[in-house]
């Protein structure tokens, strides 16, 4: 009970002391949005972990918030059973298709889909090459500028490409995946996702 009662203690100070954000859904041809939310500068650069209602992201393939942690674009994003299926068959084109790189990836999300939920992905938002910020393209469907590339997020600044999972094709100006954000889903509640607090930082 001690603990129990500590625990709540603890995810109220965390819930206090975080901004929730309201998940607003994209439909499916809808690449991009952009939660109109902005932590105060003091909180921004304290790097405060960001609480994000995802209860009514949608479920459509290419739904997507967006929302910023640490000055830093993060995707949450819906996947299918159409595109998981479609991601361990990409792994022999892959640069890090296990996600060996540590810098990117840790060991919470060390697994196909790179995430805590295989249906939902959460990524930073910004190219491993120069900075840039890849566009999503959910169709799993050949794309103009590449007709073997079957979707998935797409760099045109130096034509990287990564895909649902944000790993990074073999050859591309890209040398790594993108980035998972440490992150947990809320005991209490999963529709809430802290992003800044990985799950074995939660007490
Ligand atoms: S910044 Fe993304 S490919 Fe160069």
């Amino acid at each position: 009970m001690a603990n129990e009662g500590l625990n709540n203690g603890r995810r109220r100070f965390l819930t206090a002391s975080t901004a929730v954000v309201g998940a607003m859904g994209t439909g499916a041809v809808s690449y991009a949005f952009l939660a109109s939310w902005k932590p105060s500068a003091r909180a921004q650069s304290a790097g405060a972990p960001v609480t994000v209602d995802i209860s009514n992201l949608s479920r459509e393939p290419g739904g997507r918030m967006t929302v910023q942690w640490r000055g830093k674009p993060v995707w949450i994003f819906q996947r299918n059973v159409e595109q998981l299926a479609a991601l361990p068959k990409l792994d022999g084109r892959l640069a890090d298709p296990m996600s060996d790189n540590t810098d990117q990836t840790p060991a919470f999300a060390k697994n196909e889909t790179r995430s805590l939920k295989p249906e939902i992905g959460v990524l930073v938002g910004i190219c491993t090459h120069l900075g840039c910020s890849p566009l999503h393209v959910p169709e799993l469907q050949p794309q103009p500028f590449d007709s073997e590339w079957l979707g998935g997020f797409y760099c045109p600044c130096h034509n990287s490409r990564f895909d649902l999972a944000g790993r990074v094709f073999s050859g591309m100006p890209a040398p790594a995946n993108l980035p998972v954000p440490p992150h947990h889903f809320d005991k209490l509640n999963p529709s809430l996702i802290v992003v800044g607090v990985a799950p074995e930082e939660v007490v």
